[in-house]
């Protein structure tokens, strides 16, 4: 009995070194630097600043980007992000103004187009999970993002103000290790689809411009962010998410299951909830989830028809 006592003993040490051995690694190795591999045409990318882009490139980053960098005056200069899981945090989104040192004034349009698409900057160091990825966006989408960065907007104007680099914690490194990676780069362009085929339009409004599966799927390391669809739990929500109070909110099934998902809403209900927030059981809906002003009409009919031929999931929200 001594003898197997001290064999559990011996087995429980070994397993508590290797793990203390791990931990080491992943915090002396921190989050993994990736080689720079800007294919050439994308190196001398010079975008057209003209005022289309220009106009798209705003709505896009309304939806898509100033939550997230504006400073508490309305400036992009980056904040602290409160609604990220506190065993994550701190973290600090960065200056995107065109500040030369403090923000992103002197990145080439290359630069900012292979950023937005892998998070990998010019010295291989790469962008955890926070700074979402746009692995499926159209090139024209991205062109647009762009220009307006590069827009005389007064949320871009130059600005100094700056937030200290920031310093992954141990989970972060590990999970940036072993479970989060940069998207493959696409191989091929990527084309808006046209508008009359609404199925294929709104597929690429909502998982490849809005990527609305990642907050409507189960899980943020469950994800393929080439192929959403392999997604686990893809449109059927549960993924956990914070307010700004730190209070858990889940994500909704947004899939057709008429029982837990919105099968019996109408497309009006539908619009109205993406586009305003509008929740139908009254009151709003809560934040992470957050009102898609800058989406037309027809690009939420789009998504809403789209959704239409997902397979549905039932999955009851807790
Ligand atoms: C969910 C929050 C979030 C959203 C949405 C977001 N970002 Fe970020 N962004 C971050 C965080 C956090 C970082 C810092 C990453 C780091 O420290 O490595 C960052 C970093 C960056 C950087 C690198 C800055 C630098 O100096 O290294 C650029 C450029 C950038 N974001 C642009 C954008 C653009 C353009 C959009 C919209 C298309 C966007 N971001 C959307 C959170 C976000
Ligand atoms: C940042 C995460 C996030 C993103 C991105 C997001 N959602 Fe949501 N969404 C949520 C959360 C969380 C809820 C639940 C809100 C609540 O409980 O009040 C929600 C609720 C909804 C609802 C209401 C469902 C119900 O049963 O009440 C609809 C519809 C919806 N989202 C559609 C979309 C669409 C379409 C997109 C993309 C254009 C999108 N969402 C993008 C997080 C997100």
């Amino acid at each position: 009995m001594k003898r197997f006592l001290k064999i559990i003993l011996y087995a429980l040490l070994f397993a508590g070194i290797l793990i203390a051995a791990a931990a080491a690694y992943f915090y002396f190795k921190g989050v993994p630097t990736y080689p720079y591999d800007i294919p050439q045409d994308v190196a001398s990318l010079q975008v057209k600043p003209d005022s289309m882009r220009i106009a798209r490139g705003a709505k896009i980053a309304t939806l898509l980007c100033n939550e997230c960098h504006r400073g508490e005056d309305g400036k992009l200069t980056g904040r602290f992000m409160p609604d990220i899981p506190s065993e994550l945090a701190p973290a600090y989104s960065l200056n995107i103004t065109q500040d030369q040192t403090h923000g992103i004034g002197n990145w080439s349009d290359g630069e900012i187009y292979y950023f937005l698409r892998t998070g990998i900057r010019k010295d291989g160091s790469w962008a955890p999970p926070f700074m979402p990825k746009f692995p499926l966006m159209a090139d024209e989408d991205l062109y647009a993002v762009i220009a307006w960065l590069r827009s005389n907007d007064p949320a871009l104007a130059a600005d100094a103000r700056e937030f200290p680099p920031n310093k992954w914690n141990l989970l972060v490194k590990f999970l940036a290790n072993v479970a989060i990676f940069p998207p493959a780069y696409p191989e091929k362009t990527i084309t808006i689809p046209d508008t009359t085929d609404q199925v294929a339009f709104g597929k690429y409004v909502a998982d490849g411009l809005c990527a609305c599966y990642g907050c409507h799927s189960a899980d943020f390391t469950k994800q393929d962010p080439i192929h959403p669809e392999k997604s686990l739990g893809f449109y059927g929500g549960g993924n956990p998410m914070l307010n700004y109070e730190g209070e858990l909110v889940p994500s909704a099934n947004i899939t057709m299951d008429k029982e837990t998902g919105i099968g019996n809403w109408s497309e009006q209900a539908f619009i109205d909830a993406v586009k305003f927030c509008k929740n139908p059981r009254g009151g709003l809906l809560k934040y992470p989830m957050f009102p898609h002003t800058t989406l037309s009409d027809q690009e939420v009919k789009a998504i809403w028809a789209y959704l239409k031929t997902v397979p549905t999931i039932k999955n009851e929200r807790k």
